[in-house]
């Protein structure tokens, strides 16, 4: 299925008057008191890009990686209250049992370089590779996809990568003697290869608007074919940005996501994974400098947290992740009435055999 945001819209119920007339303390009095009342029976995870009224009230924060093993770990409750993105809460629910329900509090929370990547064109893209590759090639999904796209790469002995486990993983491909293709961040997956010692010119791109594969300057052997999609979000972080804060901040460390673009990654001091940037920044010494290239809500977070450094963002007049932003404290409130009510809406629910193929991609992901 695709999320495209239009195309999702239709499927989002409007907010009842009740909710959107409610106080923050109403609302936030809500939250407690449904929250007290179904006790170990919820669980509300929070994705370290929510707004802080939502982190608030949730019962793990994490990264992707760490909110599905929540997810999975827990037996307890059987509504799963999940505050990020729809393919994260796919992932939830692929991992958790039958009787536990995965909700997400707004339809409309997709992501934009998920739906760059739909089945159909990974199928038409797989039948050219294979023709051209034949055997020789392995199929690596980044966890921001459909339950589809994982269920195709668990069928083909592929697996799935987080930011965080990016580097692990790619590495055990290389190590399969394969030429890898990596959907659908290219970003991530060029600077991760790059990482581990591909170059530039061992890489090509499959575009799935023209459906064909573009090899720039390539003297040597493929060995990753990256798939030509991108964060709207990371994407916008730029060298000039870095040069900009260098110049005004001489002393100024940069992180950066490595869902930014190559020569961002490059330029900058450190990159890693939602979960490297939000340890080393709370690591730092005190009076250290630093300027974050990810996603606002967490940014501003940790500017907070940490007001014995000085911490900036990148680019303060970026966007936020407007999917992400989706998810607030009066579709949260939403969402326990409901529960409440026993009218569960938005569950996020995936074809079971979908589920039992995309299981198979995450599970050689988690045993990696
Ligand atoms: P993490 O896997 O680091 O949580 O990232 C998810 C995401 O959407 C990054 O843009
Ligand atoms: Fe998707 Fe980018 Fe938003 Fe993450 S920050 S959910 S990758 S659009």
């Amino acid at each position: 299925m695709n999320w495209l945001l239009e195309e999702s819209k239709l499927f989002q119920e409007k907010l009842p008057t009740t909710i959107e007339n409610m106080s923050l303390i109403e609302l936030e009095q809500r939250v407690r008191e449904i929250k007290d009342k179904l006790g170990e029976k919820l669980l509300i995870l929070g994705h370290h890009y929510q707004k802080d009224e939502v982190i608030k009230f949730s019962d793990a924060v994490g990264d992707s990686l760490q909110l599905a093993q929540y997810a999975e770990k827990n037996d307890t409750a059987n509504h799963i209250v999940f505050c990020g993105v729809h393919f994260m809460a796919e992932t939830a629910d692929i991992l958790t049992n039958d009787d536990q329900h995965v909700i997400l509090p707004d339809l409309r929370a997709g992501c934009s370089m998920a739906d760059m990547a739909t089945y159909e064109q990974t199928i038409k893209a797989w039948k050219v590779l294979t023709e051209k590759y034949g055997n020789d090639i392995i199929p690596v999904t980044y966890v921001n996809s459909t339950a589809e796209i994982k269920a195709f790469v668990g069928e083909k002995n592929g697996t799935t990568v987080t930011s965080s486990n990016a580097e692990k993983i790619v590495e055990w491909a290389l190590n399969q003697g394969k030429i890898i293709f990596f959907l659908p961040d290219q970003h991530l997956g060029r600077n991760t290869a790059h990482k581990l010692g591909v170059d530039l010119a061992e890489m090509a791109i499959w575009n799935p608007i023209t459906e064909e594969l573009e090899i720039e300057n390539n003297t040597q052997d493929i060995k990753v074919v990256l798939w030509k999609g991108h964060c709207s979000v990371h994407e916008n972080f730029t060298v000039e940005n870095i040069n900009s804060i260098r110049s005004i901040h001489k002393d100024i460390n940069v992180i950066v996501h490595p869902e930014c673009t190559f020569e961002v990654v490059q330029a900058s001091d450190y990159n890693g994974s939602t979960k490297y940037i939000v340890d080393v920044i709370n690591a730092a010494e005190k009076g250290t400098k630093w300027a974050i290239g990810t996603e606002h809500n967490l940014v501003n977070r940790l500017i907070n947290d940490n007001m014995d450094k000085q911490v900036y963002s990148l680019n303060p007049y970026m966007c936020s992740c407007l999917t992400m932003n989706r998810i607030d404290l009066k579709h949260l409130v939403w969402s326990l009435e409901n529960i409440l009510k026993k009218d569960v809406k938005n569950i996020i629910k995936v074809d079971q055999q979908v589920a039992v193929n995309a299981k198979k991609a995450l599970n050689k992901m988690m045993n990696l």
